[in-house]
Formats: C-alpha cells, structure tokens, sequence
C-alpha cells in the first residue's frame, strides 16, 4: 500500500486478520461536546472522535464562548450554561459535518444572537429545508440560498411544537429536541421509522427529562444541564469497513474492541451475519449511556443478500462498506438496497458515486433513484474517485483488497473526516503476518 497526500494505492491481498480499536463515535462524540458547551460545569470526555467532522464542532461551541482543552482522545469542556452562549465574532464553520451544522442549528435558533454559519462545498450542496422549516415553526427566523447553506440564524424565543420529519433522519430529531430544550412547552418528534438515539441518551446523562414512546421523543423547555464525565465508545460505522474486510476475504478473522453496541446502530451486524458472515459479541458492558463490547467478524459462506426500505435508516452510514463486502463476494453474488434516496444527498450522491467506483473495479452495478443492485464480478487494478467522501474513500479500499491488481483512490484523504489512521490500520490487517 503507498499513501501520498490525497492518493493511496491499495495493493491486492489475501489476508484479513488481527484486533482493532477504533475511533471514538463520530454521533456520540458531537452530541457530548455540544450538551458539554450549554451545560453548567466542567464536563470530561474520553474517546472522543479524532475524526474531522468532530474538530470541527469543537471550534463551533469553542467560538461560542464554551472552554475547549484536548489532550488526544480526552478533550474538557468547561460549558456557558443553557443561556451563556456568546455571539461568535465571525462565521461558524461546521466543514464536511451535517451534524454539526444541523444538531448545533437546533442551539443557536434559540440564542438572543445572530449567527451565520458555513461549511465546505459539499456541505452547501446538502438540504437544510429539513431543519429550517421546524426551527421556523418554533419561532426563529432562518435565512438560506433556497435551503442550503450557508444559514443566517436568528435566534428568538422558541415555542414547543410536535413535529413528524419528512425524512427518516437522526439529525432533524435531534436539531427539533435541542431546539425543544429551550422552548416555551413540551417539543414532540413523531418518528415513523426509529433512527439512532444518542441525543435522547445524551440528554438523559446531562440530567435532562427525556420521554420516549411508540416512537414520539418528549422534552420540555427548562431544563438545565449538568456537567458530567463522559466515555463515547468505538464507532461502528468505521467498524463496518472491518466487518466487510473480513467477511469479504476467506479465512478474514479480524476482532474490534470497544465498539459501540448502541441497538440503534447495530443492524450492521445483523446483515453482515445475513450475508454469511459469522459474528460473535463478547464482553458487552450496558453503559451507563451507551453500550459497547467486543466483536469478532469472521468470513463464512457468503451469498446474495438485500437492505428492505424499512431497515435502511438502521445503516445508513454503513451501506458502502456493505456494498464493497459486496463486491468482494465470488462473482454473481448479488446486493440490493432500495428505499435509500437518503444517500444521494450525503458527503456524496452515494448512489451516483459507489455505482461509478464499483463498476471501475468490475462489478455490475444497476442504478435506481431510491439505490442500486450491485452484482460481483472478478474485480481489476483502476482509479477511482472518492469524491471527497470519506465513507467512500474507506469502501473503495476494502474492495481493492481483492483486486486481481493495484487500485488508486483519488481523495484518499477524506478518511480524516471520520477515521484518521484508516489506511494504517487497513496495512495492519492485510500485510503478511510477521513471523513469530
Ligand atoms: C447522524 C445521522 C445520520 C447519519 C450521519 C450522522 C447523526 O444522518 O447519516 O452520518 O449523528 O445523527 P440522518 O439522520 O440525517 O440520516
């Protein structure tokens, strides 16, 4: 494998073995750090995410007033209180992270402040409608380039409000209920289809009321927050890359420590044991927050295997790591996602850019508005173009492994956004095992 700046070149391999930790949880890791700046109190995270997307919401609460310090994974935050946030001097910048744009919206719609804020090309390209129409039910005044960024939010006093998002989205539930912490009343998200709930946990380990039935999230305006000490788990959606490499090579045997098990987000492992992968989770701790353990991702007899619209909210983030254990299937084996329109308005059009990236490896790959059906073919040496889409940039080099000869990924250096330290982990796991 060579890395050079935004090039890598991943080398053909047979081998998929060894133990991995992860980064920190790129969803946890920006709802601690947000809670921690409009808590009273200094609050402590360790593990947090050294992904980009996370910096990133640090140099947003830290423009907002909060004290920020990092050291490695354990970053303090010494938070305003609910009301203490500050107007930032300049634009807030969340770069190539919805969530932070989206979930921190939710905050600033409530502040007796302007704020304007702004990320990179491909967060301009993403649709804020979503977050714009409830935040302007609620009482804010948001102005946009015909609902995308940048976001003129003025902040103003909010009123609860019950609201059923269009799209089955984590993100706009939790923009709505952090909104909702600031509002006059009871704020409801009615969510037809579950989708993570790591806001509704964060709240609860901040001392926040939070009630949750038949798939309406509660919480009442008010209430304050209280520092706390906090421990976000190894995020799963860097483990699926594992979980494919594995799966995807025979005799691939690879074990992920510390990965978060939140029920939310583990549907990824259901599939890849539905796509013949034999899994197994040991040493499960429950929490307090959010669970985590061990898990062992092994090749088995792998065959054809499908996503139903209903379960995509469940792996969103990690359909294309499943569509490159996909293409790294013996040839014909088939996979089938519909129901997903969601991905074609990621970092990427994911649809657009896997179907073009897999078919320059070899695969067969049909393109429908809503997914794709790919199916595997012996796969050859290409170049192929991550669009600077980080969960792109980690499927494209798993699926090289099993080229018959050397790929090239043009914006390799997405990973950063999400998993820095990919393409050494990825050498780890399929050089040649050193002899004993
Ligand atoms: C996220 C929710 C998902 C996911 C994103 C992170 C979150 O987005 O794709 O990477 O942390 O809430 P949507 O909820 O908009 O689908």
């Amino acid at each position: 494998m060579r890395v050079a700046g935004d090039l890598a070149t991943i080398a053909p391999s047979a081998r998929a073995a060894g133990r991995v930790t992860l980064p920190g949880d790129k969803s946890i890791s920006h709802r601690y750090a947000m809670l921690a700046a409009i808590a009273d109190g200094t609050s402590v995270i360790h593990g947090y995410s050294s992904g980009a997307d996370c910096a990133a919401t640090l140099e947003c609460i830290r423009a907002l007033g909060a004290d920020v310090r990092r050291s490695g994974d354990d970053v303090v935050v010494t938070g305003r209180g609910a009301h203490g946030l500050r107007e930032p001097a300049g634009s807030l910048d969340a770069a190539n992270s919805g969530t932070t744009m989206r979930l921190m919206s939710g905050i600033l719609a409530a502040q007796p402040f302007r704020s304007r804020f702004t990320g990179d090309t491909s967060l301009q390209r993403r649709p804020m409608r979503r977050i714009i129409d409830p935040l302007q039910q609620m009482g804010a005044t948001i102005d946009s380039a015909a609902g995308f960024p940048p976001l003129i939010i003025h902040g103003a006093p909010l009123k609860g409000i019950a609201f059923t998002p269009a799209a089955a989205s984590a993100q706009i539930k939790s923009c709505v209920l952090l909104a909702g912490l600031y509002a006059d009343g009871t704020t409801l998200v009615v969510e037809p289809v579950p989708t993570r709930d790591h806001t509704e946990r964060a709240l609860a380990i901040f001392g926040v009321r939070v009630t949750t039935s038949d798939g309406r999230v509660g919480v009442s305006g008010g209430q304050a927050l209280h520092a706390c000490e906090l421990h976000v788990p190894g995020d799963i959606s860097g483990a699926a890359f594992w979980g494919a490499l594995a799966a995807g090579t025979p005799g691939g045997n690879i074990t992920i420590d510390h990965v978060g098990l939140n029920p939310s987000r583990t549907d990824l492992l259901a599939l890849l044991q539905r796509a013949g992968a034999l899994v197994t989770r040991e040493r499960v701790t429950a929490g307090p927050g959010e669970p985590a353990g061990t898990v062992v991702i092994r090749h088995g007899a792998m065959n054809s295997f499908e996503i139903l619209p209903g379960e995509v909210a469940g792996v969103i983030d990690e359909i294309p790591a499943l569509a490159a254990l996909a293409a790294m299937m013996p040839p014909g084996c088939t996979f089938t996602v519909r129901g997903a329109a969601e991905l074609r308005v990621k970092e990427s059009d994911r649809i657009s850019a896997l179907a073009t990236g897999m078919r320059a490896l070899g695969a067969t790959v049909d393109e429908f508005e809503d997914g794709f059906t790919l199916q595997s073919a012996p796969m050859h040496g290409a170049t192929v173009h991550s669009l600077g889409d980080h969960r792109l940039a980690m499927a494209f080099a798993v699926a090289a492994t099993r080229a018959s000869a050397p790929v090239t990924i043009v914006g390799a250096s997405a990973v950063d956004v999400s998993y820095p330290g990919f393409f050494e982990t990825l050498e780890q796991l399929t050089s040649a095992a050193a002899p004993e």
